[in-house]
């Protein structure tokens, strides 16, 4: 069995794109591989979030995965921060990581221009501690959008670096896994560019049924076709790209038969996609909150996560101290 790690970042709620981009994968890759899934609670310390906003943020983003259907006895599902042997493995790469590399990394070099009056040494070394919560786990594949790319290829260089520097065969050599064409790419309501979560342009698992409403209703849209089985406009397109993934197979081609023959009603179209929104969204928001509202089942899930990724990294971490020549007397 295959061993998958992949980390969450706790900013912000889950919208559509997120679920259909890569939670409704996670929850296919739970059930087939030896999964490990966390949330980088370390590494949002990079922006200097209050006390309050890091344990609010983390809990929201926990509930919010569970809600969805991330099941604790499938996965180990666990807090970065509850693993300080990752930290450990952090320091120990951090040896071998050179400025040079680390500052021509592209996150890095974004986030400097982002923002330039908090250029702090743990952005600098991001990609170690990304690597760190990778290769502890001796992970294979790591699912993980374009932007982290290059942070994997990061990961890759310093396995094989350590593997190299001490003879050893180690650490496996981790793939980027991205879900060919099960990877479905949501795009925003504004007509352009895919949904995100800064842009305005979301549909957030946790929106009630009204906000779902209106935001739909004011979904940018066209003048409408003029022209018999004309391919839609982006904007448009758009709308039916979420509808696939929400509404039935039937619903779809009424609308688009609809546009094909130029009668479709564009408010139509929206109320019904807005209520197929809803009605998909609704057992998630409903589970969201029961989740959050229950910190008994939390924290059993987070403890015992915690106890399943410790176990598996300390063992890293015994084997590594042992390699580098920390050895018993
Ligand atoms: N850097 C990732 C992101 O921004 C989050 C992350 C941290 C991660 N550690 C990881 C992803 C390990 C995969 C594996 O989305």
């Amino acid at each position: 069995m295959e061993t998958v790690v992949s980390g969450i970042r706790s900013t912000g709620n889950l919208h559509l794109g997120n679920y259909f981009g890569a939670i409704k994968n996670f929850l296919k890759m739970q059930k087939e591989n030896r999964c490990f899934f966390f949330i980088a609670d370390y590494h949002s310390l990079t922006t200097h979030p209050t006390p309050e906003d890091l344990h609010g943020s983390v809990r929201k983003v926990l509930s919010e995965y569970l809600a969805c259907g991330m099941d604790p006895e499938a996965a180990t599902i666990f807090l970065q921060s509850d693993v300080p042997e990752v930290t450990e493995l952090y320091l120990l790469l951090n040896m071998n990581a050179y400025i040079g590399e680390l500052e021509r990394t592209t996150t890095f070099k974004d986030k400097v221009r982002l923002q330039p009056g908090n250029v702090n040494a743990g952005l600098l070394t991001y990609p170690v501690l990304m690597a760190a919560d990778i290769i502890i786990h001796k992970a294979h594949k790591v699912p993980v959008g374009k932007d982290q790319e290059q942070n994997l290829e990061m990961t890759r260089k310093f396995a094989k670096r350590f593997n190299r520097m001490y003879k050893v065969d180690y650490f496996p050599e981790p793939s980027a896994y991205n879900f060919g064409q099960a990877l479905i790419k949501i795009p925003g309501l504004d007509g352009t560019g895919k949904m995100g979560k800064t842009e305005g342009n979301g549909i957030f698992l946790v929106d009630s049924p009204d906000e779902i409403l209106k935001k739909v209703m004011k979904a940018v849209t066209d003048s409408g076709p003029v022209k018999k089985n004309q391919t839609p406009s982006g904007p448009i397109q758009n709308l039916f790209t979420i509808m696939d993934a929400v509404s039935s197979a039937e619903t779809v081609t009424f609308f688009k038969e609809k546009y094909a023959n130029c009668t479709i009603r564009y408010g139509d179209l929206k109320k019904q996609l807005a209520e197929d929104i809803i009605g998909f969204t609704t057992p998630i928001r409903k589970k969201i909150e029961a989740i959050s509202a229950d910190p008994d089942y939390l924290r059993k899930v987070v403890r015992e996560g915690a106890e399943k990724a410790r176990a598996s990294a300390a063992q890293t971490i015994k084997d590594v101290r042992e390699i580098i020549g920390y050895k018993p007397f």
